[in-house]
């Protein structure tokens, strides 16, 4: 088929899969083994999604390190973590679903870790704690060293390799097709090796697209982190959950980002000012190092904006793990080591290492429910499903993490909500047929490559990502205001007019990395867009939403998700899930560490 000069192929599968990480990865699995015809389309081969750089491990409550550890521990740490808006149906399926999921991995040959029993090696992350908070710490992340995110994703790959799932390997997806009744079925995609423009028609299609943390300037995310299908779901009138819960973490890698993992603090690593002083016992005395992300990342702050910063700039603190010893960092902490002896010049068996707070995780993203059906609200203000359409992983929010996230339960969400969409796909979609697509269905998913290839001259990519970049770290970082919002929204409404005049260069076919380029900023500029304005409208502090104008939680009137709607950058309120199936509601209360 040809479109305004563009040849089209067209495919057909029963499933397509936006994204190869570890959440697609397990839900194609699934549903390979069941059978159906399922496609992975990847912008880059699937081992080098981001889940490959997640570190320090997969929280579960498996009972390896203590024999007595309990789902429901871990569930109420989850809970508290989230600062009481993550939805506790889909904790509690997590948590108690977890082990399940875990063991299954490690029968699929996953390399992790042993103690000495043989069992699976677990450490304490942050956040963790034994008999719902009054039994000290836990160790719960079960690990493969410091690479649980490789060992996890190559693992699942092998796996999907022998089940016979398809993949589309270095292939952009650009947009979601609507067939004539207005219902989602398929994807319109290209080959970014040549060029080749695909629609592929589809009875389910499935974002899992990971974050955007490119969203920031400063960040641990592979610069593919650009929330692609959360594009896709706001230029379908469909509204992302809760955008201005942004994770810092505690410990990147000062001047280059990289992620210095929570298992060295795990491990018995702790952070120091410019004065020499363990800092977190004077925040958090009884967790310490181990508080949850949000609630370090600040106190870093305040030490720096306290004057003991360290460093010339006095911008940074250390994270000093020498005192564990050559032996134990080389097996523990081989990674870390080699980061920031590449990236710092620092050996962490001599010298601490140099780091800040930096933009790690997105919290928000596509509501959805336990079987990662994406959900909007309808005209009467009720949930309501959106057919065919499901996401998983980072890109979703089920919402497991609410306004933080504990270590370790990235990975967990992963593996459990990607089988849960699979079994829920599996169920489903033999029962429902594909509708054809009409010509006209295909050519409105493909306009932005349309418009693109006319674009004669006017903005540089390159130039208004940095300035998104840089609007984004500067007013919507770890700690927010009215005053500096409002400016920052202002900057933002520059740069999205002068985007309307973005340009693209080269038009060549052959892995035209500028295209790309673009399409994925065009995703990043909504998504800062969303946490803007949502985090204006919340007027209290909660987890990783720290205002300075607002400083309490307020569980009066903000106990709820928020919803961003890029129509009119609307935001509305959404219940947050209390009602457990097997337990009671964990009922909110004052969260100390
Ligand atoms: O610190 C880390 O290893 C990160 C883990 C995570 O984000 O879950």
């Amino acid at each position: 088929m040809e479109i305004n000069g563009l040849n089209i192929t067209e495919k057909e599968f029963d499933v397509v899969i936006v994204g190869g990480g570890g959440s697609g990865l397990r839900a194609s699995l699934e549903i390979a083994k069941s059978g159906l015809k399922v496609a992975v389309v990847s912008k880059v081969f699937p081992t080098r999604s981001h889940t490959v750089a997640a570190q320090g491990g997969i929280t579960c409550a498996i009972a390896s390190a203590d024999p007595n550890d309990d789902w429901r521990w871990h569930m109420f740490d989850t809970v508290k973590g989230s600062d009481y808006i993550g939805d506790q149906d889909a904790i509690e399926y997590m948590c108690s679903e977890g082990p399940d999921a875990v063991f299954e991995l490690e029968h699929m040959g996953l390399p992790f870790s042993r103690f000495d029993n043989g069992r699976i090696y677990q450490r304490p992350f942050g956040g963790q704690s034994k008999e719902f908070g009054e039994g000290g710490q836990a160790a719960r992340t079960c690990a493969a060293a410091d690479r649980t995110g490789h060992a996890l994703l190559h693992t699942l790959y092998q796996a999907n390799l022998k089940a016979g799932t398809e993949f589309f390997n270095e292939w952009f997806a650009v947009d979601l097709i609507k067939n004539n009744s207005g219902e989602i079925s398929g994807v319109s995609c290209f080959d970014m090796e040549t060029g080749e423009v695909s629609a592929i028609k589809t009875s389910a299609v499935v974002l899992a697209t990971g974050g955007a943390g490119q969203v920031y300037e400063q960040n641990t995310t592979s610069l593919i982190c650009t929330g692609d299908g959360l594009g896709m779901v706001l230029r379908q009138d469909l509204p992302l959950q809760d955008m201005e819960m942004w994770q810092f973490h505690p410990t990147g890698l000062y001047g280059n980002g990289s992620l210095m993992t929570e298992g060295c603090r795990g491990e018995g690593g702790y952070l120091i000012n410019s004065e020499g002083e363990r800092f977190m016992p004077n925040y958090a005395p009884k967790a310490k190092d181990l508080a949850s992300r949000d609630v370090v990342s600040r106190c870093i702050v305040q030490e720096i904006l306290a004057g003991r910063g360290c460093g010339d700039k006095k911008d940074h603190v250390l994270l000093k793990i020498d005192h564990l010893g050559s032996d134990n960092i080389m097996k523990k902490l081989p990674e870390i080591r080699e980061i920031s002896m590449t990236f710092a010049n620092v050996d962490p068996i001599k010298a601490p290492i140099p780091v800040v707070p930096t933009c790690h995780y997105m919290m928000g993203g596509i509501p959805t429910n336990i079987h990662g059906q994406v959900i909007t609200k309808n005209n009467q203000g009720e949930d309501e499903i959106v057919n065919g359409l499901y996401s998983i992983g980072e890109a979703a929010n089920v919402s497991v993490h609410g306004a933080n996230r504990l270590g370790g339960n990235s990975l967990l969400d992963l593996v459990v909500f990607g089988r849960a969409a699979g079994r829920h796909i599996n169920d489903d979609v033999s029962k429902s047929s594909q509708s054809s697509l009409s010509k006209e269905n295909i050519e409105q998913s493909i306009m932005p490559l349309v418009k693109l290839q006319e674009t004669k001259a006017g903005e540089s990519v390159f130039a208004l990502k940095a300035e998104m970049q840089n609007i984004m770290q500067s007013y919507f970082g770890v700690y927010r205001n009215e005053t500096l919002m409002k400016e920052g929204i202002e900057k933002l409404k520059s740069v999205t007019e002068k985007t309307k005049k973005i340009h693209l260069g080269d038009k060549s076919n052959q892995f035209n990395a500028e295209r790309v380029e673009i399409l994925e900023y065009l995703n990043l500029l909504d998504i800062a867009n969303s946490t803007a304005y949502s985090a204006l409208e919340r007027k209290e502090s909660r987890g990783a939403h720290a205002r300075e104008d607002y400083p309490e939680r307020d569980d009066e009137n903000w106990l709820c998700h928020s919803l961003y709607f890029k129509n009119n950058d609307e935001v509305k309120k959404r219940k947050v899930n209390l009602s457990p199936k097997s337990v009671d509601a964990f009922k909110p209360k004052a969260r100390v560490y």
